[in-house]
């Protein structure tokens, strides 16, 4: 008998929904990996995905494509609520044809990111894939060009995070880098240019693939993810997360939570975090927890250029980015890798109107031939840049040192800080007391009976003169001096009296950022 049209439109629907069948989904189950429909239902509130384009095919006819069914052309996409709030998503399925990129593939990716795009609506994309399908040849290629191109000019409009959730090679990978964050999977992700199998014969390199593209590798070594869950549950939690910390859009503002951490609270632990003997470390990590909305910190990129924290936290319900250096890694150096991570999470926050959070400790750049040869002129001036064109509030605290250019790199006064605020254990000066004294001194030490011990009454000169926060509140470049069990209050209160900050900029079609 024939099927009236509603039984035929459901048994359609019921076909698409097995995606490759039930072998490839079990395949996919015993790696570790969810579906994409089970990774889009975790994601999304109950009963809120709608999905667009199930029917969309393919139209490649050649290497036996004609007769190849690629159910929802391998990717579902459409649209739903993460906690009440409109996010567009599309999950490549790696039982439909490994995940491939065809032309129509790449149109229903296209039209998701058109739509939230238009709308105003963060896209999460999920990938899953072994990349260009290989039949469709330059029409893959085309495809994979229209995301790049589109993931460009949504770039700082809506947040878009891409999950990496299986395999992503080849020119791939050039869609999440194009986009604000990444997450990916231990052990089931992996991103390459080149495999393992290419670099052994290219170069005669022997490489496993996680090695060479798992998560570990690119969340602390190559710093192109943002971070790295330990499964797939682990990491849809994650990202809901952050889109908790993040506005729609561009033109709006993140979400105000309500706050259930007193404003007022005071730490009297802070009084005493910063050690007396200026080269002992201490964690800027329990300065954050000290101050911050019931100390929860959402730490992005944890694992690379640990001497620069950056990361999502709240003071009185509303999102803060916070950069900081980290006394306990490298001493809290600006080198290049750190340049790169601060600038990139400032450039973020302010696309995003997340007002900024600046944690001062910084003895100065790295020296070393490692760090000019490899550009550190150019790095570091990223963090120069980025904090200049910012526009958000922009506060600064110096809990300890804050010398020469790193003093500058971490938004003084000059570079546009709206409040400068420093604990009394700041030291505010051009350079270190030993390194000052070396050079100014340099003769007085020569010709002196007692080389070292005029040597270290001229440091505790330069100490006595400068390693304090008050010649720079004498010039106004420091707001107030505060009592370090004030912080959180005193933070509260001037992100309050930010809030209705405007600053603009004189127009152009863009800056050259330094690259
Ligand atoms: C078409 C593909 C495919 C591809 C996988 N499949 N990759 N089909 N085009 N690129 C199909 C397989 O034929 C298989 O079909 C199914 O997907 C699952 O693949 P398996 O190999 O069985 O899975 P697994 O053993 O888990 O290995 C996964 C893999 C491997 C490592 C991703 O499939 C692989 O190496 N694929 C090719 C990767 C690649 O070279 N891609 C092109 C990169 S170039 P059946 O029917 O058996 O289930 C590129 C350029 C982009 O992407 C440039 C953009 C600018």
């Amino acid at each position: 008998m024939a099927l009236n049209r509603t039984e035929d439109l459901q048994e359609r629907k019921e076909k698409i929904m097995e995606g490759g069948g039930q072998k490839r989904i079990d395949k996919q189950h015993q790696s570790g990996k969810m579906t994409a429909r089970e990774r889009i239902g975790l994601l999304m509130d109950k009963g809120s995905f709608v999905e667009i384009d199930a029917f969309v095919k393919h139209r490649c006819n050649l290497f036996g494509m004609e007769q190849q069914e690629a159910p929802g052309e391998g990717v579902v996409t459409g649209y739903g609520t993460v906690n009440g709030r409109l996010v567009y998503v599309f999950a490549q399925d790696f039982t439909v044809l490994g995940g491939s990129l065809g032309e129509m593939h790449a149109k229903k990716i296209c039209k998701v990111l058109d739509m939230a795009l238009k709308v105003g609506a963060p896209v999460v994309g999920i990938n899953d894939s072994g990349g260009a399908r290989i039949q469709e040849g330059v029409d893959a290629l085309s495809g994979y060009g229209q995301i790049f191109y589109r993931n460009t000019i949504a770039s700082g409009v809506i947040p878009q995070i891409s999950v990496i959730m299986g395999p992503c090679a080849g020119g791939a990978v050039y869609s999440p880098a194009l986009t604000d964050f990444i997450f990916m999977v231990d052990k089931t992700s992996q991103m390459f240019i080149t495999g393992p199998q290419v670099i052994k014969t290219v170069t005669g390199e022997e490489v496993s693939a996680e090695d060479l593209g798992g998560a570990m590798t690119h969340n602390s070594i190559s710093g192109v993810a943002h971070f790295m869950s330990a499964d797939e549950k682990q990491c849809i939690e994650d990202i809901k997360t952050l889109l908790s910390f993040l506005p729609s859009n561009n033109m709006e503002s993140a979400p105000v939570f309500e706050c259930t951490d007193d404003v007022n609270r005071m730490e009297e632990a802070l009084n005493d975090i910063v050690p007396d003997n200026p080269n002992k470390p201490y964690d800027m990590k329990e300065v954050i927890s000290l101050i911050v909305d019931n100390g929860a910190f959402f730490e992005v990129q944890p694992y690379y250029a640990q001497n620069m924290i950056t990361g999502f936290a709240r003071l009185n319900g509303r999102s803060i980015g916070i950069i900081a250096n980290q006394p306990k890694v490298l001493a809290g150096c600006l080198d290049i890798n750190a340049s790169d991570k601060g600038a990139r999470f400032i450039r973020t926050c302010d696309a995003f109107n997340i007002p900024v959070l600046n944690l001062v400790d910084v003895p100065g750049f790295l020296p070393g031939t490692n760090q000019e040869y490899g550009g550190i002129i150019r790095h570091g001036a990223k963090m120069l840049y980025a904090y200049s064109e910012t526009t958000v509030p922009k506060v600064t605290l110096v809990t300890r040192k804050a010398y020469g250019g790193a003093y500058l790199a971490m938004c003084s006064k000059d570079l546009g800080a709206d409040v400068v605020l420093a604990w009394p254990s700041a030291e505010i000066a051009v350079m270190g007391p030993e390194g000052a004294a070396n050079i100014i001194f340099r003769k007085d030490i020569q010709d002196s009976d007692d080389p070292a011990a005029t040597r270290q009454e001229k440091i505790q000169d330069y100490k006595d003169k400068f390693a304090n926060p008050y010649v720079a509140a004498s010039r106004g470049f420091v707001d107030d001096v505060i009592v370090p069990s004030t912080t959180r209050q005193r933070l509260i209160s001037a992100y309050d009296m930010l809030a209705g900050k405007r600053e603009t900029r004189p127009a152009k079609k863009h800056g050259n950022l330094p690259v």
